[in-house]
């Protein structure tokens, strides 16, 4: 008989019953299902809804069945439709009827509205201290090289010199919003929906502020349609970890594209890259690749969750069960990628000699040459004009600028001297450019020292 069953004269199809059910996923919130119970009893207790005795022989019998259930000795009912009504039933058949009482002045509507907040919470401090560790990770191999020379790109062409420790600070500076977005979606997570019952409350004097702070949340959810309405805060949630793994994802196009033959700027450990069942040279970046692949999965996630709450009325409808497995989904493809990126990253080697040579080849000097020209008295617009000439000679003669003899510099304007050499050396460009958050061992120093103190602060 279902706890329902009351109202209804026959069976549920046994399709009703597998395709209403959500036991088979929503089994993970076990515990927080009856960390939730165990709160709302006691208060229950506490506000003579029940007799002390009752609630006190209902958080007993909670208790033992949690430990049970961990212990691996529970098998749950997909006749029993959910987490919230396996449970209960469970405890029924264990203390008896009073275990029916549990339920006073609450519905599922508002259960499992905490529940997922509950498991929620846990699950983003358990990502954050991930992000945490992969922070720690990028800071300290950019510290390690701060002086290591390789080309910027834009539009994948080589750009400007700039150093390996200061591209990553720019990823270190996405995870930090990462971070950030992650902290909002606790915020917005962090409020209690239980005594919003089905969708109007009760008529029991319940005490939601007690529930509230006995769960440890920063307030109650203020307005019971909404508290049992609003998955709000799992798709601040989706959305972060979207924004995480986009992140991941060109991270992953990087390392897949410089430790191919063609870049060589790193090899990855052994530990963690594959080989190919045919070709026997072959040693695959598959770690990088599954992360940008599953970024896929999670965005879908986001787009899924929000085009099940579109249009929705309020306040509970059964669309919203929806909302747990691509919740769970976004959760767990987090805390596989997270640790495995940040082992591939710590163990990466570094082949500091072909960055600096692709550095050099590309004329990812030739702003500072003309630079140079402005220095010496040229207007920029001039400068350009000559050292793109310059740079066409080169092109035409297969040489580069740091090779190219001073009576070809002179030839095409007098004004060179021999210090053009310094100033174009990719050192010194680099060394030069000490705008804030620019590549310079003095400015990067300063932006280590910044996110040192931030990481302190989480
Ligand atoms: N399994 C349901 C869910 O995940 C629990 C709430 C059911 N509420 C209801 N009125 N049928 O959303």
């Amino acid at each position: 008989m279902k706890l329902w069953g009351g109202r209804f004269a026959k069976e549920t199809d046994q399709l009703t019953d597998h395709f209403n059910s959500s036991i088979s996923f929503d089994m993970r919130l076990y515990k927080h299902d009856i960390i939730g119970s165990i709160a709302h009893v006691d208060m229950l207790g506490q506000q003579n809804i029940i007799t002390l005795e009752e609630s006190q022989s209902i958080i007993e019998g909670l208790k033992a069945l949690l430990q049970d259930i961990e212990a691996g000795k529970i098998e749950f009912n997909e006749k029993m439709e959910d987490i919230h009504m396996n449970i209960e039933a469970l405890l029924t058949e264990r203390i008896g009827a009073v275990a029916k009482k549990m339920h006073t002045g609450r519905s599922r509507n508002d259960q499992v509205a905490l529940d997922v907040r509950l498991y929620t919470r846990d699950e983003i401090i358990t990502l954050k201290a991930l992000l945490k560790d992969l922070m720690e990770t990028v800071l300290n191999l950019a510290k390690k090289h701060r002086d290591t020379i390789m080309p910027g790109y834009t539009h994948l062409q080589r750009a400007q010199p700039i150093t390996f420790g200061h591209h990553l600070m720019a990823y270190f500076e996405m995870l930090k919003r990462d971070y950030h977005r992650l902290n909002f979606a606790y915020d917005h997570t962090n409020y209690c929906p239980l005594g919003s019952g089905a969708l109007a409350t009760t008529t029991y004097p319940l005490n939601r502020q007690a529930v509230s702070d006995a769960l440890d949340f920063s307030g109650i959810c203020e307005n019971s349609i909404d508290g049992v309405s609003d998955r709000d805060f799992c798709l601040d949630l989706l959305y972060g970890l979207s924004a995480l793994m986009m992140h991941l994802s060109r991270f992953s196009e990087e390392i897949i594209l410089w430790s191919s033959h063609e870049f060589h700027f790193v090899e990855l450990d052994d530990a963690y890259s594959t080989g190919s069942s045919i070709m026997p040279q072959k040693k695959n970046p598959d770690i990088a690749e599954l992360v940008r692949g599953k970024t896929g999965r999670v965005y879908g996630n986001l787009m899924s969750l929000l085009t099940t709450m579109k249009g929705l009325p309020l306040a509970y409808n059964k669309d919203m069960q929806e909302d747990k497995e691509r919740l769970f989904d976004s959760i767990d493809t987090l805390k596989m990628c997270l640790p495995i990126f940040t082992r591939m990253l710590a163990t990466l080697k570094v082949c500091e000699k072909n960055m600096y040579k692709a550095a050099s080849g590309g004329f990812t000097n030739a702003t500072d040459a003309a630079d140079y020209l402005v220095k010496k008295g040229l207007a920029f617009r001039d400068a350009h004009e000559v050292i793109g000439k310059l740079v066409l000679y080169c092109v035409t003669h297969e040489t580069s600028l740091e090779d190219l003899p001073l009576d070809i510099y002179q030839s095409i304007h007098p004004i060179f001297e021999a210090d053009v050499y310094e100033a174009i050396a990719l050192t010194t460009c680099v060394k030069e450019r000490q705008v804030l958050g620019g590549p310079s061992a003095k400015a990067l120093e300063q932006h280590f020292e910044k996110a040192t103190t931030f990481l302190t602060t989480l």
